[in-house]
Formats: structure tokens, C-alpha cells, sequence
């Protein structure tokens, strides 16, 4: 089975088309190849605006669909021209569904009515959670495309996309294989908009188990990187300045930093970010002279709170639920602080448990992650999606992983 996969949640827009090959029916023995698979970065332009300015990023999403789709169609060898003049009729309706997005429209008509239909078997697009503008216009794509090319749309969880990307393993060029897992499955979800837990005990199936009651990791991040002076996205300016060596080897002005652990005492899974990243901006409102190394120490200091803070909150899930399988997903699972501190973790203290964390190109948001779960998702409810009213997919900001 071959999917396209569009995925426009946030700011980055990604395309790619992924062929699945099942070795075994037994333990989800399955290969994923990845046939073409391309991602434009919004980062620089969001930049001047210290996070993701939605409005815009819909605007560059609409832009760039089609010469990513035209990038990725080549890629994969499935960029055939053809001579056909495309029937009033389909331009109407094609006009009709893409009538919010009319730059795309216009580049939709000319660029699809010279191609021929490609070798695909489903289009999976992401339908939340993110934001919404953002979401419309890659679902509006998915069903102009699904149109034209008669083909199922598979609506997918974002976040069942992390999941799914930390259990790719890396088998060749271009080739990956879901390694072996068994339930009761706990993921940390950690990202820009989400810092979750969940389990799951049954393939497909997810109860959130604790969250931010306030600011998601990720955003606390970036709010933290900013007033430092650091560029969005915060994470890895952060985690660079954190590991960073000190330039003089006998500091002049040597403050003890200390930032609150905040919920670590409390008895449930959730979490809370939002006091530390105000505890970092009354620290730098009391120190007049701030100076690289004292920055370097606030990036140090914070990275070991949500270091301490993720982990403790893991051990207590993992350790209630019997968990056999730890995911973490989600772009902050690119920081290496965090993916050492875990694989310590659970090599000393759950040995039996076997740990999952994506390469640094899958934690980030890519299509890879959207194609792979909209497949589970297809194998599971064939029927579902094959007779599906499309006029019904629609964006869901805030959608819940259940
Ligand atoms: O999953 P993702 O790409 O987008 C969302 O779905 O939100 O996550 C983006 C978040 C940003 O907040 C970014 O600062 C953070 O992931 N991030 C990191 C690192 N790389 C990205 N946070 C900490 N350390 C990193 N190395
Ligand atoms: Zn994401």
C-alpha cells in the first residue's frame, strides 16, 4: 500500500509518500519505505514574531502545497504529464472545495490538470490538534486531491503521529521498520502545544493519564528563550546554551541560580509550566547585571527542572500502570538532555521496560509520522474510510488522542 501524507498543524508544511509492505501478519512486523518525503520550515519567518503567527502560517501553507506535492510526486517517480484538458465540471467543484484558499486553487488547477493520477492507495492528512487555519488548508488540499484523484482520505491524530514516529527504526536508506512493543504502552508526549502522558493498553487506544494544566513544555521553551534574547524556536538555542562550556574558568560574578520543580510533589501526572518560566522572569528582574554566564546558568538551571520534572512524572506512570513500553514523541524529544536522562533512567531502574525515542529528524513535526499512523489506522476500519463522506472531515484544533 502506498499513502501520501500532508501535514500543515503548525509551521512547518511536510508531504511525502510512504510504501508499506507487511513482512509477517504476526507483531506488526512491517516495513515502511519511503518513497519521496520533503518539509518546508516556516522557522525564519516566524522568527520576527517569537513563535507562529497563525494567519501567516496558513498563508505559506496554501504557497507551498503544490511545489512541495511537485517535489515529492518527482521523488517518487510518480510525476507523469499528461495532455488531457481537465472537464468544466471538475474545475467547478475543485473551485468549490478550495474556494478559502485561492492561491492554492489557482496553482491546484494548473498544476493537477497536467498530471496523471499517481500510484497511491490513500491520502492521510493531519486534522488536529493545531491550529486551525493552519489544519484547513492541508485538509482542503487532501480533499481536492482526493477528488481529482478518487482516492480515500485517512483523517489523522497528530499526536498519534509522534507516537508512531518513535517506533520507527532506521533498517536502510529510506527505510524503516516499527520495532516490537507490547502493552500497556506509556507515552510522553512533548511538544510545542501538548506535554502529555498517555497509555495505552490496547493498539489504537489511548486514555490521557496526566498534562499541562497551563504551558506546554516546549512553549515554555521558547517563552523562556526568548527572554534570554534567543531566537524561536527556544528549544535548541536552550538546550545549547544549557551544555554549553563556561567561557572564564573563575566567574567574577558567581549567583546561585534556582528555579521552583513545579507539581513534583503533587500526587498526580499532570504538569504545570507556566510558574517556572514567571519564576525565570522575576529572577532576571532581580539580577541587574546579566551577563552570558548568568544566562547560561538560567538555561542550565531550567533544562534540569523539566529534566527532574519529566522523568519523576514518567517513573510515577510507568510505575501505576506496569507499563512494558516507554514512548517519548514530540519535538522536544530532540533535546539530548532529555534522551540521555531517559535512556539512563530506564536502563538502571526499569530494565524489563524497553524505551522508544525518535532520530532528531522524526521527534520534530514531519509527514513521515502522519503517514505511518493514518496506515494503522486504514488496516484497522478499511470500510471506514472507503465509503466516508469527505464533506465531513473537518479541523479540530483541539482534538483529543482517545
Ligand atoms: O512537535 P513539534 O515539532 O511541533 C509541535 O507539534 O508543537 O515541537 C516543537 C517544539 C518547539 O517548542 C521547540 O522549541 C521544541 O519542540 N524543540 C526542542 C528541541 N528541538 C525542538 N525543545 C528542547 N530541545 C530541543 N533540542
Ligand atoms: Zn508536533
Amino acid at each position: 500500500m502506498k499513502i501520501l501524507s500532508i501535514e500543515t498543524s503548525c509551521d512547518e508544511t511536510a508531504i511525502s509518500i510512504v510504501e508499506i509492505i507487511e513482512l509477517s501478519s504476526k507483531n506488526y512486523a512491517i516495513k515502511f519505505k519511503i518513497l519521496g518525503n520533503t518539509i518546508l520550515s516556516q522557522i525564519e519567518l516566524h522568527k520576527k514574531y517569537g513563535g507562529v503567527f497563525p494567519a501567516l502560517a496558513k498563508r505559506e501553507h496554501a504557497k507551498n502545497l503544490i511545489p512541495l506535492l511537485k517535489k515529492v510526486l518527482k521523488k517518487s517517480n510518480f510525476l507523469k504529464i499528461k495532455y488531457k484538458i481537465q472537464n468544466k465540471k471538475q474545475q467547478k467543484e475543485i473551485e468549490n472545495i478550495l474556494n478559502r484558499e485561492y492561491e492554492l486553487s489557482k496553482q491546484f488547477l494548473e498544476f493537477i490538470a497536467k498530471i496523471e493520477t499517481p500510484n497511491i492507495d490513500a491520502i492521510a492528512v493531519t486534522i488536529g490538534p493545531g491550529l486551525e487555519p493552519a489544519l484547513w488548508v492541508g485538509i482542503n488540499f487532501a480533499k481536492a486531491l482526493a477528488f481529482v484523484w478518487n482516492k480515500p482520505i485517512v483523517s489523522v491524530n497528530h499526536m498519534e503521529g509522534h507516537i508512531f514516529s518513535a517506533l520507527l527504526q532506521k533498517s536502510g536508506k529510506d527505510e524503516f521498520l516499527i520495532s516490537n512493543f507490547q502493552f500497556p504502552i506509556i507515552a510522553l508526549l512533548i511538544s510545542g502545544g501538548h506535554t502529555q502522558l498517555v497509555l495505552s493498553k490496547k493498539f489504537l487506544k489511548y486514555e490521557i493519564i496526566g498534562e499541562t494544566l497551563d504551558d506546554a513544555v516546549g512553549e515554555a521553551f521558547d517563552k523562556v528563550a526568548r527572554m534570554l534574547g534567543l531566537p524561536y524556536p527556544g528549544g535548541p538555542e536552550i538546550s545549547r546554551l544549557a551544555n554549553k562550556k563556561p567561557r572564564n574558568r573563575v566567574p567574577r560574578f558567581s549567583t546561585d541560580i534556582k528555579l521552583p520543580r513545579p507539581m513534583l510533589k503533587s500526587n498526580t501526572c499532570d504538569f504545570s509550566f507556566s510558574g517556572l518560566k514567571t519564576a525565570v522572569l522575576y529572577t532576571l528582574k532581580k539580577i541587574t547585571n546579566i551577563t552570558e554566564e548568568t544566562k547560561q546558568k538560567i538555561a542550565k538551571e531550567f533544562e534540569d527542572v523539566v529534566v527532574e520534572v519529566l522523568t519523576t512524572k514518567t517513573k510515577k506512570a510507568l510505575i501505576e500502570y506496569d507499563a512494558q513500553t516507554l514512548i517519548i514523541g514530540g519535538g522536544v524529544s530532540a533535546n539530548e538532555r532529555i534522551k540521555t536522562t531517559f535512556e539512563n533512567m530506564v536502563k538502571n531502574e526499569f530494565s524489563e521496560i524497553s524505551l522508544h525515542i525518535p532520530s532528531k529528524e522524526l521527534a520534530t513535526d514531519n509527514a513521515i509520522m502522519i503517514s505511518i499512523a493514518s496506515y494503522f489506522r486504514f488496516q484497522n476500519n478499511p470500510n471506514k474510510y472507503k465509503k466516508q463522506n469527505i464533506e465531513k472531515i473537518k479541523a479540530d484544533g483541539n482534538l483529543k488522542l482517545m
